[in-house]
């Protein structure tokens, strides 16, 4: 494994993930259209690295233009993060989620098989589990998302698996991310959503910069330690090395499509995550508890064992480090890459 093309390269997972592949030595081609992201983003991995990654602007529904990209390059494998991730917007405008994200996919897969490059590891998501039987999840639980946003990961990893069956040569991880937070320690690279930010931790460093005024408590009424929402928040750094093993590891891996469970294994209150925060950065974060937001389901966490055991890797940042990072961040950062 030497060069590696990464679609949504410019995305919030992907620099980082971008910043690890270059820091270990692979060569790395970006694909990306921005449509959520900034080109900006380039000359920050660049001070990190010391390389600027090479960047082809281009929408995977483009075909032509991935095949163009397949043949000036030889790849020996994809990592795929590029796709919308709005749950709320699949909600209102299912089409453009199953176009981008399906229809984007295929065409990938299909650049990738007519040129033989069959190497892929695949953003999915915890959230192709639904709401779970029990925690902590495992694997091989019953996949039933809720909303258009996780059907179309179902529909990915369904496909992949079809992909694997029809060619056993293809070598697929499946990483399923719990609920990625932080961002770089040095505070270059991070995640900033645009408009009011849907998940609580960018909500919680918005309030403590006074960008916004408090925090709505989404339902203090679930049967958890603390009747809140409860977690698994992943480390950002956690996340990309957990990409690297895989790619690392795909080689080695006797079946041609498998899934791993990307989280730390442990759960967090909405209650603790406010605590952990103002302790970590000393801002008080006002709050307020309102009704549960719908679709939202009460725990849900990782058991880890798989990705342990397979792919040699495990999370190892804390709680401190993800505040820490994540309102180094914020802080140096307020109008994001602008
Ligand atoms: P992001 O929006 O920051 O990054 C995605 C990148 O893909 C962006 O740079 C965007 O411009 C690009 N992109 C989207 N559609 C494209 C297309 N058709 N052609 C080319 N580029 C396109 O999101 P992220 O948080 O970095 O997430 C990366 C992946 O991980 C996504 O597939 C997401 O669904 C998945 N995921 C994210 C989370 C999370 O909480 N962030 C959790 C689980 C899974
Ligand atoms: C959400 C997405 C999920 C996606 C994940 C990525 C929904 C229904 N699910 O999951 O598909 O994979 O983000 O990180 O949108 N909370 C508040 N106040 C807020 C925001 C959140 O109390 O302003 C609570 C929520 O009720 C939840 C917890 O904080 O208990 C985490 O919420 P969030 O960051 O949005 O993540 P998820 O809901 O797990």
């Amino acid at each position: 494994m030497r060069k590696v093309l990464v679609t949504g390269g410019a995305g919030y997972i992907g620099s980082h993930t971008v910043v690890a592949l270059i820091e270990r030595g692979f060569e790395v081609v970006v694909v990306d259209n921005f449509c959520n992201s900034s080109p900006l983003v380039l000359p920050r991995m660049a001070e990190i690295t010391g390389v600027e990654p090479q960047v082809v602007e281009a929408d995977l529904l483009d075909r032509s233009a991935l095949d163009d990209l397949f043949s000036v390059h030889q790849f020996d494998a994809v990592v795929h993060f590029a796709g919308l991730k709005a749950v709320g917007e699949s909600v209102q405008n299912p089409l453009l989620y199953y176009k981008n994200n399906v229809a984007g996919s295929l065409n990938l897969f299909a650049a990738m098989q007519a040129h033989i490059c069959l190497n892929l590891v695949f953003s999915s998501s915890a959230t192709v589990y639904g709401d779970p039987d029990s925690v902590p999840i495992k694997e091989d639980f019953r996949l039933s998302p809720t909303n258009p946003y996780g059907r179309t990961k179902l529909m990915v990893e369904e496909i992949l698996a079809d992909l694997g069956n029809a060619n056993p040569q293809w070598r697929i991880a499946l990483l399923r991310y719990f609920n990625p937070v932080g961002a770089h320690p040095s505070g270059s690279i991070g995640e900033m959503p645009n408009g009011t930010p849907n998940n609580l931790m960018p909500y919680i460093t918005q309030v403590a910069a006074g960008t916004l005024q408090q925090l709505s408590v989404f339902g203090d009424d679930y049967p958890t330690k603390d009747g809140t929402g409860v977690r698994d928040y992943i480390h950002v750094m956690d996340l990309a090395a957990a990409h690297l093993a895989a790619l690392l590891k795909l080689p080695q891996q006797e079946t041609s499509v498998r899934a791993y469970n990307i989280g730390t294994g442990v759960g967090y209150s909405v209650l603790q995550m406010i605590d952990a925060f103002e302790t970590e950065s000393g801002v008080n974060i006002p709050y307020t508890i309102t009704n549960r937001r719908p679709g939202d389901i009460a725990e849900c966490y990782a058991d880890c064992e798989r990705s342990k055991r397979e792919l040699g890797w495990r999370a190892h940042r804390d709680l401190v480090e993800m505040m820490r990072d994540q309102w180094r961040w914020q802080s140096l950062n307020p109008q994001g890459y602008r």
